[in-house]
């Protein structure tokens, strides 16, 4: 192939040089698979209505997560077991993402310790995810590690309660390596706290004494929950298919979660999005910026630290053309009379 100019080169890449046991773990999702195609073709059911002669000279795609400036409303989601695409793995994702301007959050499966992803990027925005595991001290341990890296949010994944086998996984045989660190569970296999309830939410701020981004809420009445225990900002997910399928896709999701919340604190998204114009979407039904998980991790295998980074510019460039186009100066330009639904007939997807 010719240089990649899109995250589906970037697919093709990664997927021509992954071995196919490691591949069924990143590209994969889980039962049917209906929610991860979902998240994709949510997409597609919304068009834009574009705005003329807006005074389009001055575009930037800059904008703010809870005071954090970044350099495009495209954060990088906490995906586990990088090392397993990379060498670098994280320090490689690290890297890319200061270089972008953006926030890297990272997972409790990250194979280099929260030190070590500090010192690879200096100064550059870090949250920490957390699993609580059913060895809370191990937790805690991580999230005094994380504070002191300079690490200015935890966000707490929510749809997780047990570690689950996913179908692809257990047809290829898929194992993570014993070999493989994961300096902050020991074992990929280490439970998770089952027992978890929301009064966590706010034993988790306490604790970590920084704010908790609650990630995975997939109704309204989740996030009012969310946000009366105190967090500092929701991310609708669904673990870009991975948990319950059949959920709803996460951008058909969103307006509801937005409604919610009411402006009182960020809504992020994340799952399916694969283009500038995707994020532009989620823009418009009510997020203040997006994740990515896939896209990332499509770089990282590719050409490592700079797969990482051009998949970071294909974005940002594209979101940019998207901005230009659709009449806006700035993503928080970008309203919800900025788009409509497809009407059926329209949309061959
Ligand atoms: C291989 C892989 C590993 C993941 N690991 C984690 C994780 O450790 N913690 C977490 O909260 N979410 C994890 N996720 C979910 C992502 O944070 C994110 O919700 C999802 O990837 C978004 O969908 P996308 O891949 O379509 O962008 C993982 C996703 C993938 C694909």
């Amino acid at each position: 192939m010719s240089d990649p100019i899109t995250i589906a080169d970037f697919e093709a890449l990664a997927e021509a040089k992954v071995p196919p046991e490691t591949w069924c773990y990143f590209a994969g999702g889980a039962g049917d698979e209906v929610t991860l195609r979902a998240n994709v073709a949510a997409f597609r059911r919304w068009r834009f209505r574009p705005r003329m002669l807006t005074n389009v000279a001055e575009v930037s795609t800059a904008t703010e997560v809870l005071g954090i400036p970044l350099a495009l409303p495209v954060l990088a989601a906490p995906t586990a077991l990088q090392r397993l695409l990379d060498p670098e793995g994280e320090l490689a994702t690290a890297r890319a993402c200061a270089a972008a301007g953006t926030l890297m959050c990272v997972s409790t499966l990250t194979g280099y310790r929260h030190s070590e992803i500090a010192a690879a990027a200096p100064g550059a925005p870090r949250w920490q995810q957390i699993y609580v595991l059913a060895d809370r001290a191990r937790t805690e341990a991580a999230l005094d590690e994380a504070a002191d890296c300079g690490y200015s949010a935890v966000v707490l994944t929510v749809d997780t309660p047990y570690w689950l086998w996913r179908e692809r996984d257990t047809r290829v045989g898929f194992r993570a390596p014993d070999d493989l660190p994961l300096p902050y569970v020991g074992n990929p296999y280490a439970p998770i706290a089952a027992d978890l309830s929301w009064r966590d939410v706010d034993w988790l701020a306490s604790r970590s004494r920084r704010p908790v981004i609650v990630k995975g809420v997939l109704t309204r009445e989740d996030t009012l929950l969310a946000v009366e225990h105190g967090a500092a900002g929701v991310i609708v997910s669904n673990h870009g298919g991975r948990q319950l399928d059949g959920v709803a896709a996460t951008l058909d999701v969103l307006p509801e979660v937005a409604e919610a919340v009411a402006g009182r604190v960020p809504v992020l998204v994340d799952g399916g999005v694969r283009r500038g114009v995707d994020v532009l979407k989620a823009l418009a039904l009510g997020a203040q910026a997006v994740l990515v998980g896939r896209p990332l991790l499509y770089g990282l295998a590719a050409d490592g630290e700079a797969g990482v980074a051009r998949v970071l510019e294909i974005l940002r460039e594209e979101v940019w053309r998207g901005l230009v186009l659709l009449g806006c100066r700035r993503p928080d330009e970008v309203t919800r009379a900025h788009v409509e639904p497809t009407v059926p007939y329209d949309s061959p997807a």
